[in-house]
């Protein structure tokens, strides 16, 4: 997610993992023209932690600039590409000289000559497509656009089932799955609005997804990918309000180890910045959490925001245990 996931949360999110689970991460959305014209290239879009598996996001509608950063990109070993075509964001849409994100949609020529290029120049190589419904509703539309992704080579589909327009109103269609399903065989990945381990698994069986992925809902509880992998190993059987995905306490310590790697690898300045900006999210997930705000805005220093955090933890805790 575009200047709040990095390496080094991607990386605290994987310690949280039983042993032996593993996880696919995205990245960023990267535009190929920085990686190609080696400008703007920024840190937490391309380095992949040692033995992560994370696929580039690529956000472009020029298949020859696909082509040659994907050439570069491959020395770093991911586990493969994706094409967005979901980004509704209006600027972005319109940037380079073709249309990108969710205006990809209106131009499905566009996006079968992307995959079929990526695929016949790099056989090997995963590529998958994240989709919207598209810019508008038109059901009939998106399901030929579905079977054109699968017939160009695409390895996987992930849709996101709201229309560009609709940007993050009106709940996900999840019914769409059932008609999207019986279209495809390639795996087919579901996202949109899973804030718990209970509905990511519910929904991946609801529907005979192949994979669910998550990004707010991984945002305001880093641990959730634990607690579905403990969930499908039987471990854990409580629902998520009885047994919350992560306690008070790991949720204080998760922050600061956060707080710290982010300084170590980029410095305080941007630090702050990016840590309130992830914060803005993390704290939905918790009692109290909009507290939290003002003094993470109020802290001009790491050691503010360090000490920020402790009190706010520390204070709030009788409360919580109260409410237990
Ligand atoms: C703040 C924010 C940043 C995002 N950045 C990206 C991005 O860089 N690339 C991308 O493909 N999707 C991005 N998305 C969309 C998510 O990948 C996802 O499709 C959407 O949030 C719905 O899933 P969720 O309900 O699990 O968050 C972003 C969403 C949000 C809210």
């Amino acid at each position: 997610m575009d200047d709040i996931t990095n390496p080094v949360l991607r990386a605290l999110i994987a310690q949280t993992l039983p042993k032996d689970v593993s996880m696919v991460f995205f990245s960023p959305a990267i535009n190929p023209n920085s990686i190609v014209n080696r400008h703007h290239a920024r840190d937490e879009d391309v380095p992949i932690n040692p033995g992560e598996k994370l696929i580039y996001n690529i956000m472009s509608g020029e298949s020859d600039l696909i082509l040659k950063a994907m050439d570069l990109l491959l020395k770093n070993n991911p586990a493969g590409f994706n094409l967005n075509c979901g980004c509704p964001r209006g600027k972005i849409q319109t940037a380079g000289r073709n249309p990108c994100g969710v205006a990809l949609m209106e131009r499905p020529d566009l996006v079968a000559q992307i995959i079929r290029e990526a695929k016949k120049v790099f056989p090997c190589i995963h590529f998958s497509v994240k989709i919207r419904i598209g810019v508008k509703r038109d059901i009939p539309k998106l399901l030929s656009f579905c079977g054109m992704v699968q017939e160009q080579g695409a390895d996987a589909l992930i849709l996101h089932p709201r229309t560009g327009e609709e940007q993050f109103t009106r709940p996900v269609d999840n019914g769409l799955y059932n008609q999207v399903r019986q279209t495809l065989t390639i795996p087919l990945v579901g996202n949109g609005d899973v804030l718990d381990d209970e509905e990511a698994l519910a929904l991946k069986q609801r529907y005979g997804l192949n994979g669910v992925m998550i990004g707010r809902g991984a945002l305001a509880h880093p641990c959730i990918f634990r607690a579905i992998a403990l969930r499908l190993q039987g471990e854990r059987t409580r629902s998520f309000l009885e047994e919350p995905m992560m306690t008070w306490d790991e949720r204080r310590d998760f922050l600061l180890q956060y707080l710290t790697g982010l300084n170590e690898r980029y410095g305080e300045a941007l630090t702050l910045k990016r840590f309130r900006l992830f914060c803005e999210w993390f704290r939905r997930g918790m009692e109290f959490g909009l507290v939290l705000r003002g003094p993470l805005v109020k802290a001009k220093s790491l050691h503010e925001m360090q000490d920020a955090i402790q009190k706010f933890f520390f204070t709030n805790k009788k409360q919580i245990l109260s409410l237990v």
